[in-house]
């Protein structure tokens, strides 16, 4: 690490704030340099095998030629223009693809700048959508413990009261509904009690609740489990039977991951309104979608406000556009299923097996992610620093240590990083 190096991340640790991180003691920051292909190179020299994707974004890893190109052409026609009043050709492109490849019936696209504000956007169409039809005492919502959907307000309301990190808000945020977790894991026996609860809560509340909110298949940020197909399909009737609309967050399960191309494809269902986000640009940059049924746009568009009442400023960016489109074209024309298979066949042999650790307390796998469930908690200034000495980048929290490497990574890199999660396991410093 030389002078330079040194002097930029003295200054980060004193001014520059990270994600859910102390600024007093700040867990350490490593400096990236560049990455390319499946690699992040840190500026003191160290080249990481990459197991986090950089949070579910990073789909054909990092610099990719055509995703590039995609860039550099876009840049040189326009990087941005308002979209109200103006439109272009990739947003266009854009929602045309995406109502195609989503689920049947979501055909009105709204295009937002991250995953949070998409969850926004899908609960301010819930709300709006009552309103419109004179029904403006629905307008809570109801959802199921240990979920995540983001850090703005009215999505903290749907995150897990606990887990969900936003409890010193409880006094200002929404009063919603909350279900039980799923509880039976995709590939268990399936017993229809398990909705019982849930239903309870329809019956009770549904005048007042607008829509029913969830993570299809994976808890992601609650908890990474994978719940059983039929809880969704459940889920669905319930929504229909008590005219809830049924909002599903795609935002980390969207594009491939679970093995299917969204993950509510797992009960053969379709939502009222779906968001995607993260990986939408292959990890380029911020983009998200809230895509709905046209019955709800028109309603929207109809009631007292005549419109909707959203429209962020770099709404439908060319570039982010332009990257979208070149990013769903990689995936969809290149063998997708067949490379997320393979990964998951490998995790499935070899990480499995890590449930034999004493320190493990399960371990679970579908399609590109693996994750292994710790006894204690991880340390994670230790473990972290293990695993770059180690040449991989995994940043586990809690008692998860997961994995969802790009779709590029090599049999031999996969394996590198699942010998790291079996070294550090043996270390106990790394646990709390
Ligand atoms: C399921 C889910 N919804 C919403 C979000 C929020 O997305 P963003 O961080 O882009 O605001 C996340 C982020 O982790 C997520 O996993």
């Amino acid at each position: 690490m030389n002078k330079k190096h040194t002097e930029l991340l003295d200054f980060d640790r004193q001014y520059v704030w990270h994600p859910y991180t102390s600024m007093s003691t700040p867990l350490p920051s490593y400096l990236v340099e560049s990455a390319n292909g499946v690699f992040i190179n840190l500026a003191s020299g160290e080249k990481l095998i990459d197991g986090m994707s950089s949070w579910w974004s990073v789909l054909h890893g990092y610099n990719h030629p055509k995703l590039n190109a995609a860039l550099i052409e876009q840049s040189a026609k326009m990087s941005h223009v308002m979209f109200g009043g103006l439109t272009h050709q990739p947003a266009i492109d854009l929602c045309k693809t995406l109502i195609e490849i989503t689920p049947i019936g979501l055909d009105r696209v709204f295009l937002s700048d991250s995953g949070s504000v998409a969850v926004e956007v899908a609960i301010k169409m819930a709300l709006q959508y009552f309103h419109s039809k004179k029904q403006s005492q629905k307008h809570k919502l109801l959802t199921v413990k240990n979920g995540y959907h983001g850090d703005t307000f009215a999505a903290m309301s749907v995150c897990d009261p606990i887990t969900g990190m936003h409890q010193i808000f409880d006094s200002v945020l929404m009063k919603n509904h909350f279900a039980p977790a799923p509880k039976a894991q995709l590939g268990e026996h399936w017993d229809e009690s398990e909705m019982e609860e849930l239903e309870q809560l329809f019956i009770q509340d549904h005048l007042e609740i607008a829509a029913f909110i969830i993570e299809p298949i994976v808890q992601g940020t609650g908890g990474m489990r994978f719940y059983h197909p039929n809880y969704l399909k459940a889920c669905r009737l319930l929504c229909d039977k008590y005219d809830v609309l049924f909002i599903a967050d795609e935002i980390a399960t969207g594009l491939g991951r679970t093995g299917k191309l969204f993950a509510c494809e797992w009960a053969e269902i379709s939502p009222d309104i779906m968001c995607l986000g993260k990986t939408l640009t292959g990890g380029y940059m911020s983009l998200a979608a809230t895509l709905c049924k046209a019955e709800i746009a028109t309603t929207i568009s109809e009631g007292e406000a005549s419109c909707f009442m959203h429209g962020p400023t770099y709404m439908g960016n060319p570039l982010a556009c332009a990257l979208a489109n070149a990013s769903i074209d990689l995936l969809l024309n290149d063998n997708w299923q067949q490379k997320i298979s393979l990964i998951e066949q490998q995790l499935q042999s070899q990480l499995l097996p890590l449930k034999e650790s004493l320190r493990v307390e399960d371990t679970r796998v579908l399609g590109s992610i693996g994750v292994v469930e710790t006894k204690q908690a991880v340390n994670v200034a230790k473990i972290q620093q293990r695993f770059v000495e180690l040449g991989v980048w995994i940043r586990p929290f809690g008692k998860l240590i997961y994995i969802m490497p790009p779709l590029i990574i090599t049999a031999d890199e996969l394996s590198q990083l699942i010998s790291a999660i079996a070294y550090v396991l043996e270390d106990d410093e790394c646990f709390n």
